[in-house]
C-alpha cells in the first residue's frame, strides 16, 4: 500500500469517527430520509439529494412528506446540518455519497436501472478521489460492478479510476442493501445488521466504518456481488414463503381447515419454521418485484429461476383469488359483482403504513370497476388516490359510516385502527383477506 493512500484512508475513517465527514445521500424516499435522519442522529452533516423539487422545498422547510417521519424529526436533523438539495455540483464537497434511488420493472417486466444510471451520470462529474460511493438500491448481481463503477470511470473528466487494490489510488466504491422493513418496530433500525461489499478492500473498511457509525454490526462479503445477491436471496425467500401458504390457504379452505390455526400450530415449533402469512397479493416496492431482477439476469447464464417464476404467478393470481371468493359469497346471497356497492378497506400494501405501490387493492378495486361493481374506499393514510404507473383511480376515501348501504365490505390492509367488530357488526358481508376478524364469531363474515 502506498504511503498516500494509507493515509488518505486513515483520514476518512478518522473523518467518520470524528463526525466530520460530510455525507450526501441521493432519493429522499422511504429508504434515504429515514438514512439521512439516523445519520443526523449520529451528528454526522448530512445532504439529502432529490430531482422531486417538491421534496427538497418540503424539507429544507422543516416538514415531511413520510406519515411515520415527523416534521419534528427533520428540524432536529437541520440542527445538525441536514439539508437538500437537487444541485449535483454539491456531490463534490461530500466525503461519502450513499445512492438510495428506486429499482422498478419496466412494462416487460424487465429491471429498469434508469433511476440509478440517472443518477450515477450527474453524480460522476463531481466525484473526487478518497471518496466513497455506495449503492443501497436493490439490483440484480453485477449492478455496482459491471454498471456503476465503469460509468462512474468514464463519466468524471479526471480519468479518476475505481480503486480496487489498497495500493491503487481513486474513488471508492461499495454495495450495501438496504433492510428496512417499514411498519415493522420489533427491531430498531440500528440493530439490522449492515451487510457491505466493495469493489476493493479499501471500500469495504470504508463503508464498514461509515455504517459502523449508525448500526450495532457490519456484516463484511467478499464482492458488491455477494452483497447484492444477498439481498435478493432474503427477498426471494418471503416470495416464495409467502406463495407457499397462498397456495397452502386455497387448499386448507377446500379442505375445510383453518390454515391461519395451522401457522399457529406450526409456529410453535422452536426450529426450522418461520411462519409467513397468506393475503390478497403481494405489494410494496420490494417483493412483488426484486425477484425479477434476478431472473432477467441469470438468463444471461443460461438459467431458468424455476421457483421465482412459480411464486410470482401464485402471488399475481391472489387478486383474482380474491374477487372469485368475493364473487361466491354474493352470489349466496343472491347477488352479483355487477351493480354491487362494495367497500374495499385498506389500499396500503400492508397494516399501517403509507405505502401503496404495487398494491393488491389497486389491482383489487381495478378487476371490480372491470366487471362492473360501484367501488369505494376507505384508508386512514390516503385521502384521496390517483393514477400511478399501473392504475388510474381517482378516488376519494369514503368515511366508515353507514356500512349498511354496501352489499359487501371487502378488508384488503388490515389497519390497525380499524374497530374490526364494528365493521362486522354494522355490514351486510364481511370478506376478510387478512385473518382481521380473527376471534369474531359472525355468519356475515367469510376469510378468504
Ligand atoms: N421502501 C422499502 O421498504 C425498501 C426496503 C429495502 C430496499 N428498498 C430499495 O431501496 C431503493 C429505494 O426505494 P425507496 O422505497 O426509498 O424509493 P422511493 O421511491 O420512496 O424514493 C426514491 C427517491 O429517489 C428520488 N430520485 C429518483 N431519481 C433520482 C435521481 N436521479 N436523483 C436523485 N433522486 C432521485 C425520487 O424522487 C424519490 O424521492 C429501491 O431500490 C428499493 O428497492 C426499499
Amino acid at each position: 500500500m502506498t504511503t498516500s493512500s494509507v493515509n488518505s484512508l486513515a483520514l476518512l475513517k478518522e473523518k467518520i469517527e470524528t463526525r466530520e465527514a460530510r455525507i450526501g445521500i441521493v432519493g429522499m424516499g422511504y429508504v434515504g430520509l429515514p438514512l439521512a435522519l439516523l445519520f443526523s442522529g449520529e451528528r454526522f452533516r448530512v445532504t439529502g439529494f432529490d430531482v422531486a423539487a417538491d421534496k427538497v422545498s418540503k424539507l429544507n422547510s422543516g416538514g415531511s412528506y413520510i406519515v411515520r417521519i415527523l416534521p419534528s424529526a427533520i428540524q432536529q436533523a437541520q440542527k445538525s446540518g441536514f439539508r437538500a438539495t437537487a444541485d449535483y455540483s454539491e456531490i463534490a464537497a461530500m466525503d461519502a455519497v450513499i445512492i438510495c434511488v428506486p429499482t422498478p420493472l419496466n412494462e416487460h417486466h424487465e429491471p429498469d436501472l434508469s433511476y440509478v444510471t440517472g443518477t450515477v451520470a450527474s453524480i460522476a462529474p463531481h466525484i473526487h478521489p478518497d471518496q466513497l460511493i455506495v449503492l443501497e438500491s436493490t439490483t440484480y448481481p453485477g449492478t455496482t460492478e459491471e454498471i456503476v463503477a465503469p460509468m462512474l470511470e468514464a463519466g468524471n473528466p479526471h480519468g479518476l479510476k475505481v480503486a480496487r487494490t489498497l495500493d491503487q489510488p481513486g474513488v471508492h466504491v461499495a454495495f450495501s442493501p438496504e433492510r428496512e422493513d417499514p411498519g415493522n418496530d420489533t427491531v430498531a433500525r440500528h440493530d439490522i445488521p449492515k451487510v457491505v461489499g466493495g469493489c476493493g478492500p479499501a471500500a469495504t473498511e470504508l463503508a464498514s466504518a461509515l455504517y459502523g457509525a449508525i448500526f450495532r454490526r457490519v456484516v463484511q462479503v467478499s464482492s458488491p456481488s455477494v452483497a447484492e445477491m444477498s439481498k435478493l436471496l432474503e427477498n426471494i425467500y418471503r416470495c416464495v414463503n409467502i406463495a407457499l401458504v397462498n397456495e397452502l390457504k386455497q387448499l386448507c379452505m377446500r379442505m375445510g381447515i383453518d390454515i391461519h390455526e395451522v401457522i399457529d400450530a406450526a409456529k410453535t415449533k422452536p426450529f426450522g419454521f418461520q411462519a409467513f402469512y397468506p393475503g390478497p397479493g403481494l405489494g410494496g416496492h420490494c417483493i412483488p418485484i426484486d425477484p425479477f431482477y434476478l431472473s432477467w439476469k441469470a438468463k444471461e447464464f443460461d438459467f431458468r429461476t424455476r421457483f421465482i417464476e412459480l411464486a410470482g404467478a401464485i402471488n399475481t393470481d391472489m387478486p383474482y383469488f380474491v374477487i372469485a371468493q368475493l364473487a361466491e359469497a354474493l352470489n349466496d346471497r343472491s347477488r352479483s359483482i355487477k351493480g354491487s356497492k362494495i367497500l374495499v378497506l385498506g389500499l396500503a400494501y400492508k397494516r399501517d403504513i403509507d405505502d401503496l405501490r404495487e398494491s393488491p387493492s389497486l389491482t383489487i378495486i381495478e378487476l371490480l370497476r372491470a366487471k362492473g361493481a360501484l367501488v369505494a374506499y376507505n384508508d386512514p393514510y390516503f385521502p384521496t388516490v390517483g393514477h400511478g404507473r399501473h392504475y388510474d383511480l381517482n378516488m376519494t376515501c369514503t368515511p366508515l359510516d353507514n356500512l349498511a348501504q354496501y352489499d359487501a365490505v371487502l378488508i384488503v390492509t388490515d389497519h390497525s385502527t380499524y374497530d374490526y367488530r364494528a365493521i362486522v357488526k354494522q355490514s351486510k358481508l364481511v370478506v376478510d383477506t387478512r385473518n382481521a376478524t380473527k376471534g369474531i364469531d359472525a355468519k356475515n363474515i367469510v376469510r378468504c
